[in-house]
């Protein structure tokens, strides 16, 4: 393989605590901190080559069981625009031909962006020959618009916080990254996905994110989320599920009552959402330990203990509403292979 080649792979992640709204779209800047786990069975392989003799930027992605397909449009945009953001970086014009293959549904709430930003990330800079840190990496996927793919280059659990110094664009660009909590083997947590619809979002979190501060609960949700994200990190440190969970399902719906709060209004849940949220509250009354979380679609991320991973996988297949499940332990970092 020649030297301007590099291949990665990227977790996606599911976030505790939302990254909802964005305060600065150009540098992707959020007005909150978040904390994620990776992913380990929601992966995004991305070989990227950079060379003087292409034509033009290509990009083939295979996304889960379709063919494989031509980027084109947006996604190919976005991803021109990061491949170009590398360039600068490393003074090379040369055109790009990019290969992505994902594991698991596209754009169903399942942050397929993040894994998939992270990867062209990893494997981008690495065929340039750009030697970044891990906080730079991480602060160059966020710059790609996908914010929540900062946070899926450290390993294991994962916060993006905000900077402690008072909000500018620029300052706060080079200090808005995300970092290591704790490894993997810190905490054997699963994240159960119940798939209940694996299509595409019909509104994308991009827009929704500017939308945020319309929501007059916005304030509020804000001012809440000091005290829910050190419930959450000491949650991770002392592996302490029961916190863990109270502050993540309080936070999936304080995320969600901001969408349909906010002007225009939006809804990401269905009817099969809401039984797979029961279902959760009542199996955890009779005594099983798991806790429901959402990302901006209506598939429902089911968090529990690994000894009880194939037990709520199970009675969440047996649900009528859910499709199918994929069934995660906690995920690495990103890696260059
Ligand atoms: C609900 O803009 O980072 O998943 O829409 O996948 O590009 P994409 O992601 P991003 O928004 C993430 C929103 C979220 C919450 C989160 O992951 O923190």
């Amino acid at each position: 393989m020649p030297t301007n080649s590099a291949t990665a792979v990227a977790s996606a992640n599911i976030a505790f605590i939302k990254y909802w709204g964005v305060r600065d779209p150009e540098y992707t800047l959020p007005y909150n901190g978040s904390i994620s786990m990776n992913l380990d069975s929601c992966l995004t392989t991305t070989t990227v080559a950079f060379d003087p003799s292409f034509a033009e930027d290509a990009v083939l992605l295979t996304l889960y069981d379709q063919p494989q397909q031509p980027a084109a449009g947006r996604p190919l945009e976005r991803i021109v625009r990061h491949l170009d953001r590398m360039r600068a970086m490393a003074g090379i014009a040369w055109p790009a031909h990019v290969e992505s293959t994902n594991t698991f549904p596209s754009d169903a709430g399942i942050a397929s962006s993040a894994a998939a930003f992270a990867a062209l990330t990893m494997a981008g800079s690495a065929a340039l020959g750009l030697s970044l840190d891990e906080r730079q990496l991480s602060r160059l996927a966020r710059q790609s618009g996908s914010g929540s793919a900062c946070r899926s280059i450290p390993t294991g659990y994962v916060e993006w916080r905000v900077p402690d110094a008072p909000f500018a664009a620029e300052l706060w660009d080079e200090e808005s990254y995300a970092v290591s909590l704790a490894p993997p083997q810190h905490w054997a947590l699963a994240d159960i996905v119940a798939v209940v619809d694996a299509g595409a979002k019909k509104i994308g979190s991009a827009e929704n994110h500017r939308l945020a501060a319309t929501s007059a609960y916005f304030p509020t949700r804000l001012a809440e989320l000091p005290t829910r994200l050190e419930a959450t990190r000491a949650a991770i440190m002392r592996r302490d599920l029961e916190q863990l969970g109270e502050a993540m399902e309080a936070d999936a719906v304080s995320m969600h009552a901001i969408c349909m709060t906010s002007r225009p209004a939006s809804f990401y849940w269905s009817g099969a959402t809401l039984d797979v949220i029961h279902a959760v509250r009542a199996w955890r009354a009779a005594g099983l330990a798991a806790y429901f979380t959402i990302d901006a679609g209506p598939n429902v991320h089911v968090i529990c203990a690994a000894p009880d991973r194939a037990e709520v996988a199970r009675r969440l297949a047996t649900l009528p509403g859910v499709q199918f499940v994929i069934a995660n332990g906690v995920g690495r970092g990103a890696q260059v292979l």
